[in-house]
C-alpha cells in the first residue's frame, strides 16, 4: 500500500522562533488526535533543519526536510548545501523541481536528474514536484510536459531508487495563487502520471508510489482531492504556515 503523505513546504517564510513555534505546535497536535496518515513531513529553510529534526525525533508520524540541495557531493561551490549536510542534522526529505526553483534559478530536468541522484545516493527521499504552467495547459501541453519532467528527470533511476521517490504534481498557475486544480482536473493528471510510471516500472511499483497534489491546497479543499483515487496527499505551502490549518489538512484524510 502507498502511503498516505503531507508535506508543507515553508518557502522562504518564517523566522527562527515562529517556526520553532508552529513546528512545536503541530507535534502536539498530531501527537493528540488520531489520523489517516503516515507521514506529515515539514520542508523548512536549511538553517531551521537541525532544530525541527530534533524536536521531531520520537514522533514517528512527523519528519523535516529540505527545499532543495546541491548536485554534488562536496566541494568547491561556496554558499551551497549538499545532501550529505542536509541527511547530517537528521532531515530526512528533499523537495526537488520545485517550480519556484525551475523558474527562477532555472533548474532543468537535466539538472534535476542529478540533484535526484545526490539525494538518494545519501539515504534522502526526494519530493520530486512537477507540473504544467498555465500556458501549457491553455496549449493542451500538459500531459506532454509531464512526461518529458518524468522522463527526463526520474525515468533514469533503477527501481530500488524509485521506489524511494514521493511525486508532488503542482500546476503551475494553482501555487499561490488561491486557484486550486478540480478534484477531477487533479485526478486525471495524477491518473495520468502513475500509468507513465506503469509503463516504465510495472503496475506493482506504480501502486505503490505515492503521488501527492500541490496548488492552493487548504483546509476546505483538501478532503475532496484527498479522496481522488490516486492523489495520496498533498504539498502545501501557505496554508502549512499555520500549525491550525497544516494540521486540519491533514486530518483531511
Ligand atoms: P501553495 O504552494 O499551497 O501556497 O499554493 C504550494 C507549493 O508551492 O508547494
Amino acid at each position: 500500500m502507498r502511503q498516505k503523505i503531507v508535506a508543507g513546504n515553508w518557502k522562504m517564510n518564517l523566522e527562527y522562533n515562529e517556526g520553532l513555534y508552529i513546528f512545536s505546535e503541530v507535534i502536539n497536535m498530531v501527537n493528540d488526535e488520531v489520523f489517516g496518515i503516515q507521514t506529515a513531513i515539514v520542508c523548512c529553510p536549511y538553517t531551521y533543519l537541525h532544530s525541527l529534526a530534533q524536536l521531531a525525533k520520537g514522533h514517528s508520524k512527523i519528519s523535516v526536510g529540505a527545499q532543495n540541495c546541491h548536485q554534488a557531493e562536496a566541494g568547491a561551490f561556496t554558499g551551497e548545501i549538499s545532501a550529505k549536510m542536509i541527511r547530517s542534522v537528521g532531515a530526512e526529505y528533499v523537495i526537488l523541481g520545485h517550480s519556484e526553483r525551475r523558474q527562477y534559478f532555472n533548474e532543468s530536468n537535466e539538472l534535476l536528474s542529478k540533484k535526484t541522484d545526490i539525494v538518494l545516493g545519501n539515504s534522502l527521499k526526494p519530493v520530486f514536484c512537477i507540473g504544467e504552467t498555465l500556458e501549457e495547459r491553455e496549449g493542451n501541453r500538459h500531459f506532454e510536459v509531464i512526461k518529458t519532467q518524468l522522463n527526463e528527470g526520474l525515468f533514469h533511476l533503477e527501481n530500488s531508487h524509485f521506489t524511494q521517490v514521493i511525486i508532488a504534481y503542482e500546476p503551475v498557475w494553482a501555487i499561490g495563487t488561491g486557484k486550486t486544480a478540480s478534484a477531477a482536473q487533479a485526478q486525471e493528471i495524477h491518473a495520468f502520471i502513475r500509468q507513465e510510471i506503469a509503463s516504465k516500472y510495472g503496475r506493482e511499483i506504480a501502486d505503490a508510489t505515492s503521488i501527492l497534489y500541490g496548488g492552493s491546497c487548504n483546509p476546505k479543499n483538501a478532503a475532496e482531492l484527498f479522496s481522488q483515487a490516486d492523489i495520496d496527499g498533498g504539498l502545501i505551502g501557505g496554508a502549512s504556515l499555520k500549525s491550525r490549518d497544516f494540521v486540519d489538512i491533514i486530518k483531511a484524510f
